[in-house]
């Protein structure tokens, strides 16, 4: 008689027959660099991430590199914003500079860094694109997205991930980084990203929260996941090496069908609200931390990730430790 439960009857079997795996190797870690000295400026709806300026980074890149984690993602926030986000793709910007500092620095250089190319921490109205007569323009934008990505590539960064959601941005971007020599760095797209409440917290630690409006116009509508496919296929033809669900939790489904569809190595974004409830939850003691991020973790697995970006990242990669 089948008896589901005779794999379950001690802790080695069910080592032995468990289907996935959280791994280290795996996790990427969000960084907020700031413009300014001495910085080291706490998220209030994010306990444990800081916004730090470069001189003030190495406490953070510290605890990366002792946890074992092996790739970052770059966010910036500017001292100036203006109306063609030129923060963004200043040879001198803020990530530009960041990611010279961690290259030469030998302690730090073997890190994997990604930097998230958008303009909204960049422009003045907060918004992904350039605006003409409270119109997100896409063709117009496309050029400075590419600018951004080669400034990046030649500051010495090992990925690019557009997270703009512009349509045609990655065929722009992958033409210019390929003219520009860099015919080996790969774009990691957002190709499924929704407009989504979820990304609250971030728009506080970068202020990027859009000026007027909403980005419903760019960001996808929560309730399609059909057409979450047809994003991932545009962006794959258009030559996307890897590509990014955001956000997670509340799309797991569409993960999954990213997974089963494609065959791409697929990042879930566990974002920044997602983050927050669970910190928050277990401030108040109502939930246990460390159990509960590492279902959630597990189950992005399950759902058909490959990688996985999360605030959560050092702390799990204490509590993988823990478990050898
Ligand atoms: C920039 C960008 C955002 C996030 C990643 N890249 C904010 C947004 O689209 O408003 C959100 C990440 C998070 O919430 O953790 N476009």
């Amino acid at each position: 008689m089948d008896r589901m439960r005779r794999l379950r009857m001690n802790p080695i079997i069910r080592d032995m027959v468990r289907e996935n795996h959280v791994r280290k190797e795996e996790l990427i870690y969000p960084i907020f660099v700031m413009e300014g000295e001495k910085i080291c400026n706490p998220v209030e709806s994010m306990p444990g991430i800081y916004r730090y300026s470069i001189d003030s980074m190495s406490q953070e890149l510290d605890r990366v590199v002792e946890a074992g984690i092996k790739a970052v993602l770059l966010f910036g926030i500017p001292a100036h914003k203006d109306e063609i986000g030129s923060g963004a793709y200043d040879e001198h910007g803020i990530v530009q500079e960041a990611i010279r500092f961690i290259k030469s620095e030998p302690k730090y250089s073997r890190l994997l860094v990604i930097a998230d190319v958008c303009l909204c921490e960049y422009t003045s109205h907060g918004h992904c694109g350039l605006v003409k007569d409270g119109m997100i323009l896409n063709d117009e934008t496309l050029p400075l997205l590419a600018k951004t990505a080669v400034s990046y590539a030649k500051a010495g960064a090992d990925m690019v991930a557009p997270s703009d959601m512009m349509d045609k941005r990655v065929r722009a971007i992958r033409k210019a980084l390929d003219e520009n020599g860099f015919v080996n760095i790969p774009i990691m797209a957002y190709s499924a990203k929704f407009a989504s409440a979820f990304y609250g917290p971030f728009r506080e630690a970068a202020g990027s929260a859009p000026g007027f409006g909403d980005r419903k116009t760019y960001q996808m509508d929560p309730a399609n996941g059909r057409e979450a496919m047809r994003e991932v296929e545009e962006d794959i033809t258009e030559g996307a090496d890897l590509i990014i669900a955001k956000p997670t939790m509340a799309y797991m489904d569409v993960i999954r069908e990213m997974a089963t569809a494609y065959n791409i190595p697929i990042a879930a974004y566990n974002v920044s609200g997602e983050y927050a409830m669970v910190k928050a939850a277990a401030a108040k003691g109502f939930i246990d931390e460390k159990k509960i991020v590492m279902e959630i973790m597990t189950g992005f697995k399950r759902a058909g990730a490959k990688m996985i970006i999360t605030y959560h990242a050092l702390d799990v990669a204490g509590w993988l430790d823990e478990q050898v």
